[in-house]
């Protein structure tokens, strides 16, 4: 066998490679004790007096934006506790993984889903700029009211309203608490906040996603709006730079 420095080969070979694994392994247990994403004292504590589902356990673990996710869960509770009324509503559903993580949180509140269901609508295409302006009505059309419903898994709290928003919304009254904003679109957005902002409580919450340099069809539809209206606009830290507005009391 040949040898370098007195050492075979394959001994050179186990060598480095369990310095290799040695490394790997300091650099995991590193990250896992000093660079674990910040979860909030008041989850931890929820977890060990038991008032987290093992359903939204498995949620939080697994969802893309851990800021955004527990961004909603905080105000949420804050709702609760104000014992602000209304139902959750969700402007842009896609899937439905952001609508199960929501209707999770509280499954008391109805929870209204306006969405095609079946892509962008092509008119509102027309006057996009940014990301927006690279989709096509395609885009976002691989789903179906069937397979959202399964995806929540819900009660009968769950309410439909499919096709064109704002063409939808004809009848609905209700007063809202939450509204999750997430139509990546200038018009629909627009629409949004001017048709349910007058109908959100006092201390309700109207979240927008994707506040941020690529969208600017949504920047615009926000700034646009919040010259009409007495509220700031509240940033949040997540990955997509969602705002908020909280309505005052
Ligand atoms: C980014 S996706 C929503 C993602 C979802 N909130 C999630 O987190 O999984 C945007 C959705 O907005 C919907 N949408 C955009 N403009 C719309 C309009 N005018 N009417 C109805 N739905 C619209 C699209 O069909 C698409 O499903």
């Amino acid at each position: 066998m040949q040898e370098h420095f007195g050492i075979s080969y394959f001994n050179l070979a186990n060598i480095l490679l369990g310095i290799t694994l040695v490394v790997l392994f300091i650099r995991y247990l590193w990250l896992f004790y000093f660079s674990r994403p910040v979860t909030p004292v008041s989850w931890e504590n929820a977890l060990k007096t038991g008032n987290i589902t093992a359903r939204l356990q498995k949620m939080e673990r697994r969802y893309r934006d851990r800021q955004r996710f527990f961004a909603w869960w905080l105000h949420i509770g804050q709702l609760n506790r104000d014992r602000v009324p209304g139902a959750f509503v969700e402007l842009g559903v896609y899937k439905g993984d952001s609508a199960a993580v929501l209707h999770a949180m509280d499954p008391g509140r109805p929870l209204h889903l306006f969405d095609t269901f079946s892509g962008f609508p092509a008119g509102d295409l027309l006057v996009e700029s940014g990301e927006a302006a690279t989709y096509t009505p395609d885009n976002f059309a691989d789903t179906s009211v069937d397979s959202v419903l399964k995806n929540i898994s819900g009660n009968h709290n769950i309410i439909i309203h499919q096709g064109y928003f704002p063409d939808t919304v004809s009848g609905f009254v209700s007063p809202v608490a939450l509204v999750n904003m997430d139509l990546d679109l200038y018009n629909p957005t627009k629409a949004g906040l001017e048709f349910f902002y007058p109908l959100l409580s006092p201390g309700g919450i109207i979240f927008i996603h994707d506040y941020n340099y690529k969208w600017p069809g949504i920047i615009r539809a926000v700034d646009d709006f919040m010259t009409t209206i007495p509220e700031n606009l509240i940033h949040l830290p997540d990955i997509d730079g969602t705002v908020m507005i909280i309505r005052n009391k």
